[in-house]
């Protein structure tokens, strides 16, 4: 008989070997913490398809923001829930709307905390769409100004970041100009650049009130058959002047995002979303997956595929797992 000369067993015996081996590290540096504002008081108002997902009021949102950045987490990725939605979506661009105010509340009282926001329309729509309508599509071009305003009025409220997700055709450049006319030349953009047209987005909607109320997003997010395509985006985004560039949603998507990270020497986001954070939740809920180690397994599986920072809901359950060992 004759032994195995490699045994790839021998570096796996206990954890110090394991861990002296390990490929990928994760730390708390790498998660954006998505977060959901609504106006009002004192609210905390749960996302039924999202346990451990709330809708903040922004004084409820400043003390939360608190236990996030106290967690080391180092950033957070504002969404809006208007008032009021009309088919301009005049909620998301208005400076006295609810993101700029959380955004000045959060600058004020929560230092050392990043506060990036989303830009899109959805959100603020009556149709739910991503921009503005004419007849039954979305109007890219007249939508671009509208976009731009957005992300203005979040530059102006202070926010560090902006990050465009609607996929319109050259809204990078027109945002990118908008803001250097208005002195902030020094805001980065991140474009979610390879947003596929997803059916894991629909607790987010629940939890922000955006489902489109006719049609679907295909006209203008991407074909879930599509790579080629998803590069080509990628490039669009980085030539119009994008400063880290995403892929949404992740875990369906790692081929995508590896690819990305090969080809582009930017860093590189990936979005874990709603459906996939549901998913997970629902099945630990049930007892059916261990809860704490699919979070850290999807989370590893994400930055090994080449994510240099994740977009997660788990960010704090995944901060406080790193910092208590495994
Ligand atoms: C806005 C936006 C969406 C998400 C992020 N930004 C919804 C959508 O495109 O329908 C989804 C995030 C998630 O599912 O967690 N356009």
């Amino acid at each position: 008989m004759t032994f195995p000369l490699v045994r790839m067993r021998r570096l796996r015996r206990n954890q110090l070997l394991r861990d002296m081996v390990a490929e990928t590290a994760l730390t708390c540096n790498d998660f954006i913490y998505p977060m959901f504002v609504c106006p009002g008081q004192k609210l905390r108002q749960p996302v039924p398809s999202m346990p451990g997902v709330d809708r903040f009021s922004v004084d409820t949102l400043v003390e939360e923001c608190k236990k996030v950045r106290d967690l080391g987490i180092p950033a957070v990725m504002l969404f809006g829930i208007p008032e009021k939605k009309d088919p301009l979506g005049r909620g998301a661009y208005d400076e006295k709307g609810i993101v700029p105010q959380a955004v000045r509340a959060l600058k004020k009282a929560v230092p050392g905390l990043l506060v990036m926001c989303d830009v899109c329309l959805c959100e603020y729509t009556d149709h739910g769409h991503c921009g503005i309508l004419d007849k039954k599509t979305v109007h890219n071009d007249a939508t671009l100004e509208l976009l731009a305003k957005a992300a203005l009025a979040y530059a102006k409220a202070g926010c560090d970041m902006v990050a465009p997700s609607d996929m319109m055709d050259g809204r990078v450049i027109e945002i990118r100009e908008t803001l250097d006319n208005e002195g902030f030349e020094d805001l980065p953009i991140m474009s979610y650049a390879a947003k596929y047209c997803s059916a894991f987005y629909g607790p987010f909607r629940d939890a922000a009130d955006s489902s489109p109320q006719f049609g679907d997003r295909r006209s203008y997010q991407m074909d879930p058959r599509n790579v080629i395509e998803g590069m080509r985006e990628v490039a669009l985004d980085i030539e119009e002047g994008a400063d880290i560039v995403m892929v949404k949603p992740a875990m369906p998507y790692l081929d995508v995002l590896t690819r990305v990270r090969e080809e582009y020497d930017l860093p590189v986001a990936a979005y874990q979303v709603s459906g996939e954070y549901a998913m997970l939740k629902a099945a630990a809920e049930k007892g059916w997956l261990d809860h704490d180690a699919v979070m850290m397994e999807s989370l590893y599986a994400i930055k090994r595929a080449g994510a240099d920072m994740i977009l997660t809901y788990f960010a704090k359950d995944a901060a406080k797992q790193l910092a208590g060992g495994k």
